[in-house]
């Protein structure tokens, strides 16, 4: 796909190496028990496929809908589940994959709703992180790739739904 507005941030052959990475070292963080993946539609469905497969372990995977009210390029910090989780997570592990973490309000508003209802453990797994932007506390413990305050689209991230389908993650420059 070519388009004028798109600048490559990282490529697909970067995120797939990265995933590897990741995958391996979540297997080896949780060596026996169930791990539940709950990827957090639809931004992160890509990012899920790709890093459930990385996994050297069995997982089982849930998903869960969340809205922040904004279909462009900022949410409003209102959360909402709109999909909730088919298992339960009770006494489990779990690993909340995620696209991006940017203010921090859809997650740390997740990690109470998920955290009352008694998980062994949580822990957060985003491609992206951009630390500078964070209004909320979030704690990412396996982050792909930190990045700066840019507005970014592909693999599964979209600016009013659109681009999820690009292999790269690509800056959406501003129209001139
Ligand atoms: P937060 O609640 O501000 O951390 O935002 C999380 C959600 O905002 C992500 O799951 C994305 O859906 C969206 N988002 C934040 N930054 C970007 C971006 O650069 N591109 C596309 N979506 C983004
Ligand atoms: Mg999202």
């Amino acid at each position: 796909m070519t388009d004028p507005k798109l600048r490559v941030l990282i490529s697909a052959e970067q995120i797939q190496t990265r995933i590897k990475e990741l995958g391996a070292k979540i297997s080896a963080d949780y060596p026996s028990g169930n791990l539940h993946m709950i990827c957090i539609l639809k931004g992160a469905v890509f990012f899920m496929t790709d890093l459930a497969r990385a996994m050297t372990r069995d997982v089982w995977v849930d998903f869960m809908g969340i809205s922040t009210y904004g279909k462009g390029k900022s949410s409003s910090g209102e959360v909402r589940v709109t999909k909730d989780l088919d298992i339960s997570i009770e006494g489990a592990n779990v690993v909340i994959v995620e696209d991006i973490v940017d203010s921090g309000v859809t997650l740390n508003y997740l990690m109470h709703v998920l955290d009352q209802r008694k998980p062994r453990s949580i822990r957060i797994a985003a491609l992206l992180d951009k630390p500078e932007r964070r209004l909320r506390p979030v704690h990412v413990q396996y982050a792909g790739f930190q990045i700066e305050d840019r507005f970014v689209v592909g693999y599964g991230l979209d600016c009013a739904e659109k681009y999820r389908n690009l292999d790269d993650v690509c800056i959406l420059e501003e129209q001139p």
